[in-house]
C-alpha cells in the first residue's frame, strides 16, 4: 500500500500539523509502510490525479483538514482516507452545531451562546456581554466557534475580563462560542475503530502546570502532566467512556476521534468538543492513549490505513 500523509496547510495550526505529520510518517515507516509526507498546497490536486495513493492519512488540523473541504476534494478524486467523511467533519468542526447535535442526543455539554462578530457590533458590546453573563453566569469559557489548539480561547472569571477575551477570540474566527465554564478534571477520550466498531481508549487526564491548557501547555514538553488512565473511579471511567462513544456516534464519525470532556466533582462528564483530526505530536493525547492501551501507534495507524484502503 502506498500511503500519503497530508500535513501543513494554511490554518493557524500549521506548525502543529507538521509535527503531527512527521510523527505519523515515522510511525508508519517503523511498521514498514510505503509512506510519504506532503503539504496540502496548490499542487496537491494534480499530484493526486497523477499518482493516486491507496490511502491518505489526514494530519491537517484546523480549517481544510477538519472543516470537510479537504475530505470533499479526496472524495472527488476517489482517494480513500482515514477518518470521517466531509459532512461529519464539517459538523464536528463547528462547535455550536456539534453541541446542538450532542444536546439533542441527550449527551451533556455545557450551556452556550454562539455569537457572530457582526451581532456583537450591531447590538453594542456591553449590552451583548451583559446579556450573556445574565444567561450563563460566571466563569465563562470563550473560544472561536471553529478552531483548535486553544488558540483564541480564554477563561473569563469576571465581567471586566470578557471584552478582552472576545477580542482575542475574534482574532481567530468570526463567531465566538461562549460557554458556561464547568470546573473539574480535564480529560480526553480517544475513540478508535479498528474493525470491530468504535472503542474508547483509556481516558487521559490533563494537568497543565500553570493551570491553563493553552497552546504553549499543549505543545511544549514539560508544560503539562498527564495521567493515563485518568484518576477516576472505575464506575465514573466507564461512564466517561460511554459518553465519549455516544458523542462519536451522534456526530456520525468514523475510524478515529478524540472527545474532550470535563468530569465535574460529582463524576458527571460534560463533552466540550470532538476532534476529527486529533493532534499526533509528541505531546498529543491520542498517541498517549494508544500507549496507555498497550497498543503500538504505528500498528494502530497501519490498521486504520488498511481499513480505509480496503
Ligand atoms: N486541534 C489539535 C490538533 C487537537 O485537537 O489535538
Ligand atoms: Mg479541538
Amino acid at each position: 500500500l502506498h500511503v500519503l500523509v497530508l500535513a501543513g496547510g494554511l490554518s493557524y495550526e500549521r506548525d502543529v500539523s507538521l509535527r503531527s505529520g512527521r510523527r505519523v510518517l515515522d510511525a508508519l515507516r517503523a511498521v514498514g509502510m510505503d509512506v510519504e509526507l506532503r503539504d496540502a498546497d496548490i499542487a496537491l490536486l494534480p499530484a493526486l490525479a497523477a499518482d493516486p495513493p491507496d490511502a491518505v492519512v489526514i494530519a491537517l488540523h484546523g480549517a481544510t483538514g477538519e472543516d470537510g473541504s479537504l475530505r470533499g476534494v479526496l472524495d472527488l478524486c476517489d482517494v480513500p482516507y482515514v477518518g470521517c467523511d466531509a459532512r461529519a467533519s464539517r459538523l464536528a468542526w463547528d462547535k455550536p452545531s456539534a453541541k446542538t447535535v450532542l444536546r439533542e442526543a441527550g449527551i451533556p455539554t455545557p450551556d452556550w451562546v454562539a455569537l457572530p462578530h457582526d451581532r456583537f457590533s450591531e447590538l453594542g458590546a456591553v449590552a451583548v456581554l451583559d446579556r450573556i453573563v445574565d444567561r450563563l453566569g460566571l466563569p465563562l469559557m470563550v473560544k472561536p466557534a471553529q478552531g483548535g489548539s486553544g488558540l483564541g480561547a480564554a477563561v473569563v472569571r469576571e465581567n471586566a475580563a470578557l471584552p478582552a477575551a472576545m477580542v482575542g477570540c475574534f482574532a481567530y474566527g468570526s463567531t465566538a462560542l461562549v460557554e458556561r465554564y464547568v470546573p473539574g478534571m480535564d480529560v480526553a477520550v480517544s475513540v478508535l475503530d479498528l474493525g470491530d466498531g468504535p472503542q474508547a481508549l483509556p481516558a487521559v487526564e490533563i494537568v497543565p502546570r500553570n493551570g491553563v491548557y493553552d497552546y504553549a501547555a499543549r505543545y511544549t514538553a514539560g508544560r503539562t502532566t498527564w495521567h493515563a488512565p485518568a484518576r477516576l473511579d472505575s464506575g465514573v471511567a466507564a461512564n466517561v467512556a460511554e459518553v465519549a462513544l455516544a458523542a462519536h456516534r451522534a456526530l456520525g464519525l468514523r475510524d478515529l476521534s478524540r472527545v474532550d470532556l470535563i468530569v465535574d466533582a460529582d463524576g458527571q462528564p460534560h463533552v466540550l468538543e470532538v476532534n476529527v483530526s486529533p493532534g499526533m505530536t509528541e505531546t498529543s493525547l491520542l498517541p498517549l492513549a494508544v500507549a496507555a492501551a498497550g497498543l503500538d501507534f504505528g500498528q494502530v495507524l497501519s490498521a486504520l490505513v488498511a481499513r480505509a484502503a480496503a
